[in-house]
Order: structure tokens, then sequence, then C-alpha cells
């Protein structure tokens, strides 16, 4: 992406203020339609509010999968992390979806954890800390109530055997200039991150060779992953005669500060899901604000929850009521809802989700094997 539009989204980096229609236009995908969400609630019997908000608003071949899923095709879920760190809130938002629509379509999930590119990628990191990050986050994939049965986690490392003979198909098809176009690399990017692409365009064709037939993938995501499936693996799909996958986009949940999205890299504005309740609590109350210099100031002429991470933390993740969001909106706007009591709300929602996201996640030490891929 180049930098005139005022922003950049790579999967490595997101910076400047992002507008999704350009990056609609840029990368090429479609636009969520209504009647894409009407079939939704034809099939699902409602509108999952982060579909209604648009904040999962674009796609590839979505309407592809949701009309052969009602003429009976099957299809599978993929979507990943690259373990660079502990889980903060932004990743939940995927996974959240990506457990919603594995409960009502009931599907498998394939799960990929892309240790080896954080390895790759990361100057400092060592293999044995990005591994242990897996096992650390992936605690909290199965905290948030995947199927054990329907799902499939993998590290790439641990994993290698089944993945490597199918990114080798990959990387066959791929050139050095194609992925220097797609992800910008550089005659000084190491060669495994010229590789990478291959393995985690690999797990979009995963279920197909496991279960030797064609099950086209779904695959949720924020839009920072995109380039994976644009540049390499819908490139490769017909070449190696498997189905393209299809994806479903999110917006990215901001950080803590004015501008930029919450990021492993960024820890200051992050909450972490192991983060102790209070401290994140405190992260709250300072957080950036979309209020007015002075309380004077706020209620005269109102706060700009458009403009505001913690309005940003009601609609993405903690309050799917509608009309309780609409009030938040209103009455920020009007200047009767002040920012201290608004974070006051919202640090007291996210420490009773993090209690009890803490106590799945120790849970949840039990029964990793039941999640994994192994070779
Ligand atoms: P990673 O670890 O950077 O991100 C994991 C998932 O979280 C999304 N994400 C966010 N969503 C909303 N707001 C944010 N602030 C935010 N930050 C990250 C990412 O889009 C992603 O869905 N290479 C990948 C791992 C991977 C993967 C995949 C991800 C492998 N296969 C398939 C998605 C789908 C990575 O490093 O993700």
């Amino acid at each position: 992406m180049n930098n005139k539009d005022g922003f950049n989204v790579t999967p490595w980096d997101v910076t400047g203020e992002v507008d999704y229609q350009k990056l609609i236009a840029k990368f090429g995908t479609q636009e969520i339609t209504q009647n894409l969400l009407d079939q939704f609630k034809r099939i699902t019997g409602e509108i999952h509010p982060l579909l209604n908000r648009k904040i999962f608003f674009s796609h590839r071949d979505l309407d592809l999968i949701l009309n052969n899923y009602e003429k009976g095709q099957e299809f599978c879920l993929y979507t990943g992390r690259g373990p660079s760190g502990n889980t903060h809130i932004g990743h939940l938002l995927a996974w959240k979806f990506t457990q919603y629509l594995q409960e009502k379509f009931d599907v498998e999930l394939y799960f990929q954890m892309t240790d080896d590119e954080k390895y790759l990628h990361i100057p400092n990191m060592t293999l044995k800390q990005t591994l242990g990050y897996t096992y650390e986050n992936v605690l909290d994939i199965i905290a948030m109530g995947f199927d054990s049965k329907k799902t499939h986690i993998f590290s790439d490392i641990e994993y290698g055997k089944t993945m490597y003979s199918i990114a080798v198909k990959i990387a066959k098809h791929i050139t050095f200039s194609t992925t220097k176009a797609v992800f910008g690399f550089k005659n000084s990017t190491n060669i495994g991150m010229v590789f990478f692409p291959a393995l985690q365009a690999a797990t979009c064709f995963l279920p197909s060779i496991l279960k030797n037939k064609k099950i086209p993938c779904l695959i949720p995501a924020a839009i920072d992953q995109d380039p994976y499936w644009r540049g390499i693996a819908r490139f490769v799909a017909p070449k190696i005669n498997l189905p393209k996958p299809a994806q479903i986009h999110a917006k990215f949940l901001p950080g803590l500060g004015k501008g930029g999205k919450m990021s492993s890299s960024n820890p200051n504005t992050a909450v972490f899901t192991t983060d102790d309740v209070d401290v994140a609590e405190k992260k709250i109350k300072n957080s950036y604000t979309g209020g007015k210099d002075t309380i004077a100031e706020q209620k005269l002429l109102g706060g700009r929850p458009d403009i505001c991470p913690i309005y940003d933390y009601y609609k993405f993740l903690f309050e799917y009521d509608d009309s309780k969001l609409k009030n938040i909106y209103q009455e920020c706007k009007s200047g009767k809802l002040l920012c201290g009591d608004c974070k006051a709300h919202l640090g007291n929602k996210v420490k009773i989700f993090l209690k009890d996201h803490q106590r799945k996640r120790e849970k949840a030490k039990n029964v990793v094997e039941k999640f994994m891929l192994r070779d």
C-alpha cells in the first residue's frame, strides 16, 4: 500500500487513520451488502451485531459460500494467530465472530498458530519464546468456547511435516517478484519470510487435503491478513485444483492511545487477556477519549464518540444491545455522559469479562490436547 492516502495496512503494520472504503477499492474486495445480511438472517434467524454494525464490512466470495451452504454444500472456517506475545482484546474480535459462525453453521474450524512467522519476523524472538506464546494464546482460543470436536489448532513449527508438503506445492507457483509486490519484501528480507506466505496460504487447502475432498474455507480475520489470500492463496488455488478460499474482513479495534490499532507491539495501549483485572481497569481509565478538554466544554458541546476508542470498545465487543449502545452515543454527543463515567462503566464490564475469561483460560489447560492437530 502506498502512503499517499495517509494510512498503510500490511499483515505486519497498520498505521494512520484507515479509510475502509478506500481499502475495499484498493484491495479489490466486496462490501457486505444488505442482500448478504438478509441471507444471513434467512439462514441463522438473526444478524449478528458485528455484521449489522459493519465491523465485519468486506468480503471475498462470501456470497458463494452462503449460496452453496443453502444448497447443502459444506464449508469450513479458517483463522489464525501469530504468537508474538499475549492475546489482546483486538484479537478476540475475529475469534468471537468465528466461534459464533461455528456454532450457527455447525462447521469445522482450522486454527493456525504461525510461530514460524513471528520467529522469522521479530529480530529478538527465539523459537522457545514464540512456542511459549503459542501455548499461552491457545488457552485464550479454547477459552472462547470453540467446539473441541470441530476445532483443530496447530503450530506451524510442531505440525511442520503436514504443512511443509502443502506449502511447497504453493511456493512452486509464486515468484520472488510476486511476493515482493504483494508484501513489500526487500532484498534484505530473510528468506524464511519470503517463503512464509506459502505456509499461511497452505491452511486454506489443509481441510481438502486431510479429508481428500474439495472443501472451501471461509476466513474471518481483520483486513490486514488479506494480502495472503489476494496475492497467494486465491491465485494458486486453480493451479492446484482446489477451491479458492473466501474471506470476511473486520475493521481494527483501536488501541487505548490516539489513533492506531490495538497491537501486541504497542503493549502500553493494549488490554491483554492476561492483565490483572485492576491493571486493565486502570488502562481504560487512562485511555484517550473523544471527550473535550474540560468538563464544562463537554457539557456544553458534547463529546465525539466517532473518534473515541472507548466508544469503539462498546461497539465492537462490550455492548451488543443496540438500544444501550445508541444511548451511550446520544448521551455522549449531548454532553450528558462524561468520559470519566463512561470509562468507569466500560472498565467494570471489561473486569467482569476478564475474570470470566481468565477462569476459562485456567480450565483450558486440562483440554489443550483435545484441540491440537499433530503430525
Ligand atoms: P495476528 O496474530 O497479527 O492477529 C490475529 C488475528 O487478530 C486480528 N487482529 C485484529 N483485529 C481487530 N483489531 C485489532 N486491533 C487486531 N489486531 C489483530 C488479525 O487480523 C487476525 O485475524 N499471520 C497471522 C496469523 C494467521 C492468520 C491466519 C490470521 C495465520 N493464518 C488466518 C487470520 C486468518 C497473524 O500474525 O495474526
